[in-house]
Order: structure tokens, then sequence, then C-alpha cells
């Protein structure tokens, strides 16, 4: 249990005692500031309210069975009724001891259990694999994955959900032109080597060449029909675009794998079944030769609803209808009690209708959560959306190529006493993680500048800022001599700066949890900066390897700086970006 769960429960135990209904929420929130005590409960003035008595009498009665003998040294009553917590440094020092404990036993840091474990699906990524992952693919791919790994901490079962894009009619096209070249005897690895060139080529071909157009027409029928010449050339392609995003992933450190894909084509046998069963339940009607389903729940505002198209007039399915199946499948096979899709904030009209008519038809239950979590744009810093100078898409590839080369100049000038192969690393870490945390800082929903230089930043709220922290207190123990695994004796608490430190160190599973809660990684990042920030102020404030700092003291500020060291460790990790030993 975390502190503000702690004094919530106290707090609505002593509304009980002074008559407050059971239903009225204690309303226990961190305070804005230090002067108004550690946190406040703001419960009372709507109890009051609904009690219709003055707040303060209620919140003195509430304070009068308030017991936190051990926990807080003082509570008062401010404003119209709030009452302010300063918390015990010595109950702090306590908790904070015995977090060091379970770090060192279990070697980082872990969540408690979750009160209730839940099965969530995370859909991210997904590119279509006609092309190469270019920038559009970052967010999903990275928020997505933040969330994965938060939810996986907190001890849910994460299962994560590739659905690439792998079927569909340009693939007729794209399988015509692969043919050409491996007639001409080119190795399919090296025709695919550049698969935007690649897919721009087809283009062209099919473009200005009837008789190539025609062709590539009739593979897409083919390939749906299952021949198998078209499925070799479809499989020989899907390999090697995937293959490509794997790389990428690996280069990100995305922790997506070959079995979380599951891509649009693993669907095609449900498509017909979901068209029928449409049917039959009388939801789907025929239209101008389609088959659709009309939604009132979606109406505009003239009242026309919205049209939902589940097969074509050429019987072809659509993006709709497979969404539909991978619904379906999420509840049935995979059980979900939850299914976050994090897609750009373009499908939402989309999203909401094979949501409303997922569980109209019934394919998903009434208590299985279903949660489009859209982003904004990743804009130029003209502040137009990202794109190469001559205003094509940039390659996630080579963005993150370029990621890694400016950090290793960076790195080249700081840090000349490391070698080659740590540099190398370094530049890799500090380069990708750079990427990411621009990306991850800011609230999902927003449109966000991307700015190397900003990013690259070694000050503020970067991710070098916070890698360069945690060497600075890995360096503290390296030059100490010790392993920051290895103390013991008591925590003691007693200096505000490293009372505020140990505060926010116990306040990390709180965090996370308001992170996981709306699938926002940008309240870890502040809190992130704000650990760093808080370090920076302890270390300055209180000595920790000094001559004259006396041995108990000394011990229990490497328990803390071990403390705050592990928790920036894992709030990178959590994010996705990495950390190292020396910069
Ligand atoms: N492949 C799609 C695209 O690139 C994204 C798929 C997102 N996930 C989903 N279940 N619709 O736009």
């Amino acid at each position: 249990m975390n502190i503000a769960q702690l004094l919530d429960n106290k707090i609505r135990n002593a509304m009980t005692a002074a008559g407050v209904p059971e239903n009225l929420p204690a309303l226990v929130v961190p305070s804005t500031n230090v002067r108004f005590g550690d946190y406040q409960a703001n419960g009372a003035l709507g109890a009051a309210k609904k009690m219709g008595m003055p707040p303060r009498d209620l919140a003195d009665a509430i304070t009068a069975h308030l017991d936190l003998e051990g926990i807080a040294h003082q509570t008062e009553i401010a404003g119209p009724g709030f009452i302010n917590i300063h918390l015990s440094w010595a109950f702090l020092a306590s908790l904070a001891g015995d977090l060091y404990q379970n770090v060192r036993a279990q070697q980082g840091r872990r969540a408690p259990d979750p009160d209730k474990v839940q099965t969530i699906v995370v859909d991210y990524s997904s590119p279509n694999l006609a092309k190469e992952m270019h920038v559009g693919h970052l967010r999903s791919t990275i928020i997505g994955d933040a969330v994965a790994r938060i939810l996986e901490y907190q001890g849910h079962r994460v299962i994560r959900q590739n659905h690439m894009g792998d079927w569909g009619t340009q693939f007729g096209m794209l399988i015509a032109e692969l043919e050409e070249h491996l007639g001409q005897g080119e190795q399919p690895e090296l025709a695919l080597h550049d698969l935007e060139r690649f897919y721009q080529q087809a283009k062209t071909h099919f473009d200005t060449d009837a008789d190539f157009a025609n062709k590539a027409r009739e593979y897409v029928v083919k390939l749906q029909s299952g021949d198998s010449h078209c499925q070799q050339l479809w499989q020989q392609f899907i390999d090697i675009s995937i293959a490509h995003s794997e790389a990428i992933y690996r280069q990100l450190n995305v922790t997506l794998q070959a079995q979380d894909i599951r891509p649009e084509s693993a669907y095609n046998d449900d498509l017909a079944l979901i068209v029928s069963e449409l049917k039959a339940s009388g939801l789907a009607v025929e239209d101008a030769g389609a088959t659709v389903v009309f939604l009132d729940e979606l109406a505009d505002k003239k009242g026309n609803p919205s049209p939902v198209i589940v097969q074509k007039s050429d019987g072809g399915y659509l993006y709709a209808t497979t969404d539909l199946a991978a619904l379906r499948y999420r509840a049935d096979v995979l059980k979900a009690d939850a299914v976050l899709y994090f897609i750009d904030a373009r499908q939402s009209l989309h999203m909401n209708q094979v949501f409303t008519l997922a569980r109209k038809a019934g394919f998903v239950g009434a208590n299985m959560d279903l949660q489009y979590l859209p982003f904004g744009t990743m804009m130029g810093e003209d502040g137009k959306p990202f794109k190469t100078r001559s205003g094509g898409t940039v390659k996630l590839n080579e963005l993150l190529l370029e990621a890694i080369d400016r950090a290793g100049r960076l790195v080249a000038e700081r840090s000349a006493d490391l070698s080659d192969e740590e540099r190398s690393e370094v530049a890799h870490k500090v380069g990708i993680g750079a990427v990411k945390y621009a990306d991850l800082s800011i609230t999902r929903t927003n449109d966000y500048v991307f700015s190397w230089e900003q990013m690259l930043s070694f000050e503020g709220n970067t991710a070098p800022y916070l890698q360069y922290a945690y060497t600075r207190v890995r360096s503290l123990f390296r030059r100490a001599g010790l392993d920051s695994t290895g103390l013991s004796g008591d925590v003691v608490v007693s200096a505000d700066a490293e009372k505020a430190l140990v505060l926010h160190i116990l306040e990390f599973e709180a965090t996370l949890g308001q992170v996981s809660e709306k699938a926002l990684p940008h309240i870890l990042c502040t809190y992130l900066y704000d650990l760093a920030s808080k370090f920076m102020s302890f270390y300055e404030q209180c000595p920790v390897l000094g001559k004259d700092v006396d041995e108990a003291i000394r011990n229990s500020r490497l328990q803390i700086c071990a403390l705050a060291a592990e928790t920036i460790r894992t709030g990178l990790e959590l994010l996705g970006i990495e950390t190292m030993e020396r910069m």
C-alpha cells in the first residue's frame, strides 16, 4: 500500500467515526506546496455540503477521530476545511529502509501485486508492411511499448498485439513487381533492400504499364483465393518486410517480438463469418451492392446514421471487418479484460465505429474495456508535420541512425576518457533515449515539435539529463569503492532536501498508477525529472562521503542514493530507455 492509500484509509475511518456516510470519499492528494503539508484530504468539503453542516466543523470532527500516531507529526485544518498532513520524518525513514531492503533482495524495484490482475491486450506499432516504417509509426510504437511495460510491472497479464497490415490490394502490385525482379535473377533480400524505393518502382510501373496493372489486379484475386505461386511471392515479401520492422524494434529497444505479430491476414478465414453474422442479426444490410451497417449511435447532426462498410460490392473486405474479427479474437481467444489501441488521432471515427458495432453485435461483452488512445502529430521545427527537406516521409531507420550519430558527436566531446566501445554504447543509448523521451515526455494527445537540439540537451527534462543523473550516483559508489546493494543500518531523515527526496522516491508506484490509468507516460517523465532535481538538491545540501560525515549518516545517505539511482533506472527502463554506468 502506498502512502496516499494508507492516509486515505485512515481519514475515511475517521470520517466514519465522525458520522460521515460511507459513500463519501476522503480525497487524499499530495499537497502542491510543502507549506500545506505533504498530503491533504479534501473530502470534508464535499461531505459537509451533503450533510448540511459547516465544512470546518466537520473537518474538526474528523481530525478529532484521526489517529496518525507514528505516521504524521502534525495535522491542521486550512482554508474552508482542507486537512493538511505533515508526515513524520521517522515514518518516511522507516519506509525508505524497508524499500531499500526489498530492492536489495530482489535486485531492483518491484511493484507490489495489483488488487486485481487483468488480462490487457495492447495493440501498438502495427505498421503496414507494404512500405518501410517511417516516423508516422514512431509514436504508436514507443508509447504503446512504455504502457505495456508499465502494466506488466504492475503485475497485469499483458498481451502485445502487432496488428500489421499485410493484406490488401497493394500486395497484388508488389508481388507482381517482385516476380519480375526475381525473374531477372535478383535475390529477394536485395530487391527488397530498400522497401520504400521498391514500392515507388512498383507504383510507377502500375501507373504507366497497362499490362502490368492488369497482372497486378489479377494477382490480388489469385492471392486472395489461395493461389500457391502468389502466396509464395507474398510470403517472401512479408518475411523481408517484417525483418525490416524487427531490426527497427531492436534498434529502438522496443519489446515487440515475432510472437506478438498477429497481422490482418490472420483473420482472413473469419471475415465471411463476421459479415454473415451481421446480416443474420439484421445489423448489416445490402446497399448499392455493398454490405453496410448503419449506426444510429454515431449519427451526424442531421440525424444521418454513420455507415460502416463491411464488404465491398466486389466481395472485398475492409479495414473495419478485420478489426471486428480481431476484437472478437481478443475477447474469445485471448480473454481480454481490456484492449488498448495506440493509433493516431485520425482514426478516431474508424475506432469508434468498430467499438460501437462490436458491442452491438455482441462480439465483445459489456464488461470488456475498449480504449482508443490517440496521440498528436510529430511536427518539424517549421511547425508543419515532420518531413524530409524535400518534403518526403522520413524513414524511421534513417532518423534513428542520425540520432545515434549526433549523440556520438556529443559524447566524443564530453567524454574523451571513455573507450571506443563504451562511447558507441553510450551514443546508442543516449541517441535512442533522447528520441523516445522527447516523445514520451509530452502529453500524449498533444502535437510536439521534433528538435534535435532540445532532445539532446544535458539540461532540462530530457533523457540525457536523467541518464547523466544516474551515472553521477553510480560514480559516487565507484569512488567510495562500495557495492550499492551491500549497505545496512537504519535510514535516517534529518534535512529538508533529504526528506523531499525520500518522500518522492516513495511515491513511485502511486505515480505509475496515474500513468497506467490514462495511458499517459509523460506523468512518469515529469516524476523522474523531479526526482533527478530533488537528488541534485539533496546531494548539494547533504554530504554523503565527506570526512566529517558520521558513519550512520553516511550509511543512511548511501541507501537513499542507491534508491534514487534504482528508481531512475527502473523508471527509464519502463519508458524503454537504457542507462549506463558511465558517460
Ligand atoms: N496498420 C494501421 C496503419 O498503419 C494501424 C493499425 C492499428 N491497429 C488496429 N487494430 N487497427 O494505419
